[in-house]
């Protein structure tokens, strides 16, 4: 995972900025039963996204791991910020009405704990939306696609959408239909895509393998429009009601 005690200085540029943040927010108001009066947003990072999930009659917390994210987050949201591992929230049993996660659970090995304790906190009833399927959300249909499909395709992320909903069962949190919201600026161009494969963030597709690695390079290196991004990813969020 990327340190983001460093990201946090550049975070809000990097990651399609106001664009970004307003589309997932609206799509997880989406999702929102109407009657909600407390939403917690996990890995509310900057809290760009968090601060506009705010509205009349709901009270909105964001937490993160993060000292450096979660400063800037208090900015936004003074006084309703809380540094917490997503594994273990300072809060009792059914205490909020729907908890939020947008791009959290392709980080960490760990999503399916990260899903029991979201599955703890929220009343009977409640909801617990959360991006699903990062990763292979990018590129689709994408010459940089065509050559990272095949190697995608095997690859079984911690966000996938079957690995959280087979978790989400067993602490009686159901599926629901979910939204999908535009990823603005996070198109990626040949030239950043190498940079990652690189920079290993690819390497839990692979085992090991630095020659098949050096061969996705050179194809990804061959691609024309080395700093063009390719066209904006919709992201998808998953939804789950809290059984009774
Ligand atoms: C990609 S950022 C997403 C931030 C925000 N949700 C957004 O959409 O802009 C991921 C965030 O997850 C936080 N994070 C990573 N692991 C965590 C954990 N175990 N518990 C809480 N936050 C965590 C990081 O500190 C970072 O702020």
């Amino acid at each position: 995972m990327l340190d983001y005690e460093a990201e946090a200085a550049h975070y809000d540029r990097t990651r399609g900025g106001v664009p970004r943040a307003r589309a997932a927010a609206e799509a997880v108001l989406s999702l929102v039963p109407p009657g909600a009066r407390t939403l917690l947003d996990l890995a509310c990072g900057t809290g760009l996204v968090t601060e506009r999930l705010v509205r009349p009659g709901l009270s909105v917390y964001g937490a993160d791991a993060a000292h450096a994210m979660l400063r800037v987050a208090e900015g936004r949201l003074p006084g309703r910020t809380v540094r917490a591992d997503a594994r273990r929230l300072p809060l009792p049993d059914a205490a909020v009405d729907a908890v939020s996660a947008v791009w959290l659970l392709h980080l960490v090995p760990f999503a399916p704990e990260i899903v029991a304790e979201a599955a703890r906190v929220l009343r009977p009833g409640g909801v617990l939306i959360a991006t699903v399927d990062k990763d292979a959300a990018h590129d689709v249909g994408s010459d940089i696609d065509a050559i990272l499909r095949p190697r995608r395709s095997a690859h079984v992320g911690s966000d996938t959408s079957a690995h959280i909903t087979a978790h989400a069962a067993l602490h009686g949190l159901a599926p629901t239909p979910g939204a999908d919201f535009t990823g603005h600026g996070q198109g990626s161009s040949p030239r950043d895509t190498l940079r990652k494969l690189r920079g290993g963030y690819y390497a839990s597709w692979f085992r090991g393998d630095a020659a098949d690695i050096e061969a996705l390079a050179a194809s990804l290196a061959a691609l024309p429009d080395q700093d063009r991004p390719r066209a904006d990813p919709r992201y998808r969020l998953a939804r789950f009601v809290r059984r009774g």
